[in-house]
């Protein structure tokens, strides 16, 4: 195990070894370009040590910001043949060359964070709040199934393979999708990656998307694919409500951003599972739940809803591994504890966990989660995601956001516990 220290410095070497300049790789190699999420975390991380550099990492991924309000869930700054679908495949529409889908909407709770610890930075954060406002405003017009938030393909989420995933998929056949070339499994084995049969659909879905020039509209009537999920609604329901706390300073209005929040209030309820006793994904083509518990369950407390309806799974779960929170339930039939998003723990949805579960009062929890992780990162080192059974590193290597929520969080010197600040 390395000392804290020691691995404090790791992380700020990770983080300006995938520094492109004013952007950050989530990983070299695995994945070359700007990913929306990924880089509102590393802002976090840089915050500990280069503020200035942390704001202009939320600025460059906003340039790429669509002209309907939309912000791509990659930027592809400079081609790189080592990873694929890349900007020809997306076909994307927007001032930089970016694929057609987006990415679970922090941005506006972590640009409130930074600002909190950097006040002299309003201009910077005002700058951000229209664009902010345009991103959430195309959410709740194109992507608003009753107050619950959908996604049109699954690497929205972030949650590329997890379980829930397969009844929607089961139910498309990919037809059309021309032979093609996957460079993941070059870079990280294929036991530790999506099956080929996730990725002919993920394929399928992109070409859908590209064909139509990504017409939400369009879309909206007929891709197959329209889930409702709980990491979008989660994090778009906590950015508003932060966004609201934003206006609030800046004198803007806030009516629209309360409509929004008592919007998703209500559409939360529509991610709720009574029978499975969790919150899950609502699959709007079937009108059925997925039924699985995911760590995206465990966002409840993060967005401020749900009460303590989730404490039970969380007990439950946190018990059945050495380190929590397994991407899927340990006894769902589909959980794999190397696959991706079928069992692995990721360390920078612990944070949001974590943060969620101490802002709730939980700080019990949270405070057990937060050494967890600690003990995970200390152990194993920076990877991408790690086996819950035995913390063993997986995917990719000297990984951006476990670096920067290290920094941020999980660290004895320099983390915070942003329920406590
Ligand atoms: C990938 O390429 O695996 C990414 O998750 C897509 O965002």
């Amino acid at each position: 195990m390395a000392d804290a220290t020691t691995c404090d410095r790791e992380a700020r070497a990770i983080l300006a070894k995938n520094d492109r300049g004013g952007y950050t790789v989530p990983t070299a190699g695995l994945y070359p370009y700007q990913w929306n999420w990924d880089s509102v975390f590393a802002a976090l991380g840089f915050a500990e040590h280069d503020m200035d550099r942390a704001w202009s990492e939320i600025e460059t991924l906003f340039r790429g910001q669509w002209p309907n309000g939309m912000v791509p869930h990659i930027l592809f700054h400079q081609v790189d043949p080592g990873y694929f679908p890349g900007p020809d495949v997306w076909g994307g529409v927007g001032p930089i060359p970016s694929s057609g889908i987006s990415q679970p909407p922090i941005a506006g709770t972590f640009v409130r964070w930074l600002l909190d610890r950097n006040p002299g930075a309003q201009p910077r954060a005002r700058a951000l709040f229209k664009p902010l406002m345009d991103w959430h405003r195309w959410f709740m017009t194109w992507r608003n199934e009753g107050g619950a938030i959908v996604v049109t393909h699954p690497w929205e989420t972030g949650r590329d393979n997890c379980p829930d995933w397969d009844g929607p998929f089961a139910a498309i056949e990919p037809e059309g999708v021309e032979q093609y070339y996957r460079r993941d499994t070059t870079h990280v084995v294929e036991e530790e990656r999506p099956r080929r049969y996730d990725y002919d659909r993920y394929l399928y879905l992109v070409k859908l998307g590209a064909e139509s020039g990504w017409d939400e509209a369009y879309l909206k009537d007929t891709t197959p694919f329209r889930v409702a999920d709980p990491t979008m609604t989660f994090t778009l329901l906590r950015s508003t409500r932060d966004l609201k706390v934003l206006a609030e300073r800046f004198g803007e209005p806030v009516d629209e951003l309360d409509r929004w929040i008592a919007e998703m209030e209500e559409g939360s309820e529509r991610l709720w599972n009574a029978e499975a006793g969790t919150y899950d994904c609502y699959d709007i083509r079937a009108g059925k739940h997925t039924g699985v518990v995911s760590n995206a369950s465990f966002l409840t407390w993060y967005a401020g809803v749900g009460g303590g309806r989730m404490l039970d799974q969380f007990d439950r779960i946190a018990g059945l591994t050495k380190y929590y929170v397994p991407s899927t339930d340990p006894a769902h039939p589909a959980y794999e504890p190397k696959r991706y998003w079928r069992g692995p723990v990721w360390a920078m949805m612990n944070m949001l966990i974590a943060t969620g579960l101490g802002e709730a009062g939980h700080t019990d929890r949270a405070q057990a989660l937060t050494e967890n992780t600690r003990a995970l990162i200390s152990k194993n080192g920076f990877a991408e995601y790690f086996d819950p059974t035995n913390g063993a590193p997986a995917g990719g290597r000297d990984f951006t956001w476990t670096a920067a929520v290290w920094l941020a969080w999980a660290s004895p010197n320099t983390g915070k516990t942003p329920w406590a600040a």
